[in-house]
C-alpha cells in the first residue's frame, strides 16, 4: 500500500492550518488550468498534509468560480491518498445546529455550470460513485471529534447548489421534503473529481445556519454565518490534528473502493 498523505482542502473561514509544522510552498503546474492557491506542504506528528485553500487565501474565488479539477489534479501531484475537505453547511434539521460538524456520507449534485470530470471525448470513462465517502476516513474523522469534545454527527446528505445566491424558500423547503440533511456550495464536484482521481474523500459539513426553510431563521444572514465560520476555524484546526496524530502511516484500503475507482471503469480500448 502506498505511504499515506492526507490532503486537507480549507473552505470559508479556513485559509490555513495553524498546526502545521515545517510549512513550504510548493507551487504546482496542472495542465487543468491554476489551482485556488498554492497548495502548502507540511506535517503534524508523522503524518504529511498537504492544505490548500478553496477560496484562495483572501476568500476570492465565489464556488462556481473554483478550479476543481486543477485543485485535485494538484493534491494528487503532491501524493495525497486520503483527503478532508472543510466547508460550510447550512442545515435542514433542527438538531443539526449551528457549530455541529456533519460527518456527511452522501451527496446530492445540483450544481450546473461546473466541469465535473477529468474524462471526455477521447477518453470516456465510469466510475462508481454509489458510496462516495470513504467510510475508514470518516469512522477517523468522527474517532478525532470524540476525543477533542467537538460536537458531532455521523452521515448525512450533504446537496450542493451552484450559488452564490443562498436558496428560495421554496427550494429550501423541496431538499428538507427530499431528505436532504445540509446544505453547500462546494463539495461536488469536488468528491466527484476525488473518485475519478482514486483519492479518498470525506467531507467534514460545518453547519454554520439553518438555511431559510426554518420559521425562526427567515433568511441567511451572512454576518451570523461569518461569525459561526470564526468559531468552526478553531474546532476544525484540533479536528484535523487530532485525525493527523492517529494517522496510519500508510494509505488503508478504502471499503468504498475509492483508491482504485479506475479499475474496470474506462470503457475506450488503449490506442494501438
Ligand atoms: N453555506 C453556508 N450556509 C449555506 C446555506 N444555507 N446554503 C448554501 N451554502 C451555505
Amino acid at each position: 500500500m502506498a505511504k499515506a498523505v492526507l490532503g486537507v482542502i480549507g473552505g470559508s473561514g479556513i485559509y490555513d492550518l495553524p498546526g502545521l509544522e515545517d510549512v513550504r510552498e510548493e507551487p504546482t503546474a496542472s495542465p487543468w488550468g491554476e489551482p485556488s492557491d498554492i497548495p502548502r506542504r507540511g506535517r503534524i506528528g508523522a503524518t504529511e498534509i498537504v492544505f490548500l485553500a478553496r477560496h484562495d487565501r483572501g476568500h476570492r474565488l465565489p464556488p462556481s468560480e473554483i478550479n476543481y479539477r486543477a485543485n485535485i489534479d494538484v493534491m494528487k501531484r503532491a501524493g495525497v491518498t486520503d483527503l478532508v475537505a472543510l466547508s460550510a453547511c447550512g442545515s435542514f434539521r433542527e438538531e443539526l445546529y449551528p457549530g455541529l460538524f456533519v460527518f456527511v456520507d452522501q451527496f446530492i449534485d445540483r450544481t450546473v455550470r461546473r466541469e465535473s470530470t477529468f474524462f471526455g471525448r477521447g477518453c470516456v470513462a465510469h466510475v462508481a460513485f454509489a458510496h462516495p465517502v470513504g467510510p475508514r476516513l470518516a469512522e477517523r474523522l468522527a474517532q478525532a471529534a470524540a476525543a477533542e469534545n467537538i460536537g458531532h454527527h455521523k452521515g448525512g446528505i450533504y446537496v450542493c447548489m451552484e450559488g452564490p445566491q443562498f436558496s428560495t424558500l421554496a427550494e429550501s423547503r423541496a431538499y428538507k421534503a427530499m431528505g436532504a440533511d445540509v446544505i453547500g456550495m462546494t463539495n461536488m464536484p469536488e468528491a466527484k473529481l476525488a473518485r475519478e482521481a482514486e483519492i479518498t474523500y470525506a467531507s467534514v459539513a460545518m453547519v454554520t445556519d439553518y438555511d431559510c426553510w426554518h420559521e425562526d431563521h427567515d433568511a441567511v444572514d451572512v454576518a451570523a454565518v461569518v461569525r459561526v465560520l470564526r468559531e468552526n476555524g478553531d474546532r476544525a484546526q484540533r479536528l484535523v490534528a487530532r485525525l493527523a496524530r492517529d494517522f496510519p502511516a500508510e494509505h488503508e484500503a478504502c471499503p468504498a473502493g475509492s483508491d482504485r475507482a479506475l479499475d474496470g471503469a474506462i470503457i475506450t480500448p488503449p490506442q494501438a
